[in-house]
């Protein structure tokens, strides 16, 4: 933690999709971190998320708008200057997109290429790491990770969105911010791709935990529609702490790291949603989970692992938890969120993370 607050304390860092669960998470870290954040997204889902419980809109300058909306976006860049951008705004869910797929590429394809231009055209801006999913591979349900040299793809407006998403991040990066004439451009941009991410203050329907959470919280029965699926579970905090190792390293040396990156868990981590609902419940100490699976569901992966290979050995990141450690931090939020303030909950989890 000492390494990333004498790098972070002062930088000026913009966040797109602030009001979100990653984005609630990482402007707490790095306001700890001494940083200057300024936060730009709509509005938060829930009365009950994070963002809004934290209250951490009163430590950030905290902008609402689309980014969609070009002008004002650029607006944000020409009056904030940010020194570092971490794109995160998107339409997020496999499920939604499959209802509305126009606003998921609009928001997930255009939206990222209006934070490009904005930052390409802001001469204060150095370093953007755009968001985008493991699922922006072309998913085989092969049994190995997916490593960053792969084919982009998706079966879901979701996934191809990001994966159409990740084919623009390259393309602007080779047009016109390419490591080659660096000089010319001053820029650095890289893409990142992360795992099934779980942690406090996450409330989006379909997905595992918030799923669980409302049930428990309403004695229901925890009702699972995709129970063999596997995935590479995280805690919020192992990705966002891989995004800013990366701009890190990218401030330092601009032209060698600008690619794509994964980041996930080891791989005894990757497991089953059976699995965490099952964890999940111990945890929380009572609840009952039933198999709702049919034939007629929307398709969604089954395997889904990612080869954190090239962060290990390139950014020296690695993740600090295993899948207990993972959804007992995260249960533990959820039991606590009633009777703690939700920032210092957040700090406190924070630090026990940084100690592990
Ligand atoms: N949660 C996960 O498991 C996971 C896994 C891999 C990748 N990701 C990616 O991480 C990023 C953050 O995910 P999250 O889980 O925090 O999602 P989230 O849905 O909780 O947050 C999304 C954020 O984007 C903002 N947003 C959405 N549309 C916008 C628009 N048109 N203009 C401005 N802001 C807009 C929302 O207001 C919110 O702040 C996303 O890019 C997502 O695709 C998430």
């Amino acid at each position: 933690m000492d390494k990333l607050q004498q790098f972070y304390k002062d930088k000026r860092v913009l966040i797109t999709g602030h009001t979100g669960f990653k984005g609630s998470w990482l402007s707490i870290l790095l306001k700890e971190l001494g940083a200057t954040v300024i936060g730009y997204s709509l509005d938060p889902y829930t009365q009950n998320d994070n963002f809004v419980l934290s209250e951490i809109s009163k430590k950030i300058i905290d902008v609402r708008g689309d980014i969609c909306n070009r002008t004002e976006l650029q607006k944000v860049f020409d009056e904030y200057k940010p020194d570092i951008v971490l794109h995160l705004a998107a339409q997020a869910l496999v499920r939604y997109s499959y209802d509305n797929p126009i606003e998921t590429y609009e928001t997930n394809v255009m939206g990222s290429i209006n934070v490009m231009e904005a930052f390409r055209k802001c001469t204060f801006s150095r370093v953007a790491v755009m968001v985008t999913t493991d699922k922006c591979y072309e998913n085989k349900e092969q049994f190995w990770g997916y490593r960053e040299n792969e084919a982009m793809g998706g079966y879901d407006p979701y996934s191809s969105s990001k994966g159409s998403a990740e084919i623009a991040i390259s393309s602007w990066r080779r047009s016109f911010m390419n490591p080659d004439k660096y000089d010319n451009h001053g820029k650095s941009i890289a893409s990142v791709r992360a795992g099934n991410v779980i942690g406090g203050g996450d409330w989006i329907q379909d997905r595992i935990i918030p799923d669980c959470i409302k049930a428990l919280e309403s004695n229901k029965t925890i009702e699972i529609r995709n129970p063999n699926a596997i995935r590479p579970w995280q805690h919020v905090l192992e990705p966002l702490c891989g995004y800013l190792m990366l701009a890190q390293k990218m401030w330092e040396s601009p032209t060698q790291y600008c690619e794509g990156w994964n980041f996930g868990p080891h791989s005894e981590s990757i497991d089953t949603v059976w699995s965490v609902a099952t964890k999940a419940v111990e945890n929380f100490g009572s609840g009952e989970i039933k198999d709702v699976s049919s034939a007629e569901s929307l398709h969604e992966a089954t395997l889904l692992m990612l080869d954190i290979s090239k962060a290990k050995f390139k950014l020296g990141w690695e993740p600090r938890m295993n899948l207990d450690q993972t959804i007992e931090m995260t249960i533990d939020w959820y039991k606590k969120y009633k009777t703690q303030h939700t920032y210092e909950l957040c700090v406190d989890q924070i630090k026990k993370y940084f100690s592990l």
